[in-house]
């Protein structure tokens, strides 16, 4: 595996590269949701380039910049062991200049939902996933469903901007007792994962409901905020696959999202229908 900081020089590398390249972008502190990325990538891929980058323009002022998980050392070693070819960790002035022309996420579908909780939080997710893609230039690139708003918003900017790269989605990685992985579970003691599972109980149960013929969204909702009851929730929202509010169900074209804090954790998650 070879280690590059720099863009330019991983732009050059990336033009020696024969075949097909996936890439797996990340702000590290790896776990099993990212490789799960990894592995499709490299099933589906001659090359895997993975990035580690914590970018500073996605978080909001007051939100977790400073004390997100940084565990290079670790993440370099899980990288080597999953068979990455290049590992890309650039520092934000590798990335960025001062008055940067800048990127803006759409005016409604990037301030519902999180980027109604997170103003500005997609600017900087468009802004810094443009960025890798034009320095990594991949045949696909490996999201998670997971951060729904963000790949949906992704497909939207690649196909906006004619670029080549497929965006792949994957599926939910979750613990065993059904948290879904991100990195942000550190924060959480015992006591709130157990009130974190909750997140999970509800949209299970919401699936059970659709599974026996109930497609009313605001019955749905109902029996959610029950669960949900002990999570201070920022919203409870189903939309169709083009995030569009809908009232009723429509099997393959649904997602049911989830968003509320446990303690001062913040935490999102999501079932495709
Ligand atoms: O999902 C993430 O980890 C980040 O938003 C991403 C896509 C790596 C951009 O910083």
């Amino acid at each position: 595996m070879k280690l590059v900081h720099s863009p330019q020089e991983l732009k050059s590398l990336r033009k020696t590269l024969k075949g097909s390249v996936g890439f797996v972008p990340t702000m590290g502190a790896l776990h099993e949701g990212h490789l799960s990325l990894i592995k499709r990538s490299k099933l589906e891929n001659d090359h895997t380039i993975v990035s580690i980058f914590v970018n500073p323009t996605q978080f909001l002022p007051g939100e977790d910049f400073e004390k997100y998980p940084r565990r290079y050392e670790a993440d370099k070693k899980i990288c080597e062991i999953a068979g990455v070819d290049l590992l890309f960790m650039p520092t934000p002035q590798d990335m960025y200049e001062k008055d940067e022309v800048g990127m803006y996420a759409p005016k409604i579908k990037g301030y519902i939902l999180e980027g109604h909780f997170r103003p500005g939080h997609f600017d900087g997710v468009l802004q810094v996933v443009n960025k890798l893609l034009h320095i990594t230039n991949p045949t696909r690139a490996y999201f998670g469903k997971k951060d729904a708003q963000q790949l949906y918003l992704v497909q939207k900017m690649v196909r906006e901007f004619f670029l080549d790269t497929q965006i792949v989605p994957c599926d939910i990685v979750r613990d065993q007792d059904g948290l879904a992985l991100s990195s942000r579970n550190v924060y959480l003691s015992q006591k709130e994962r157990q009130k974190a599972l909750l997140i999970a109980k509800s949209l299970k149960k919401a699936a059970k409901m659709v599974q026996s013929g109930v497609i009313d969204a605001e019955e749905i909702k109902k029996r959610m905020y029950d669960i949900l009851e002990p999570i201070k929730l920022d919203y409870v929202e189903i939309v169709d696959r083009e995030f569009n509010q809908i009232d009723q169900i429509k099997i393959g074209d649904t997602i049911i999202l989830v968003a509320g804090y446990v303690g001062s954790t913040r935490l999102i998650d999501n079932i495709w229908i």
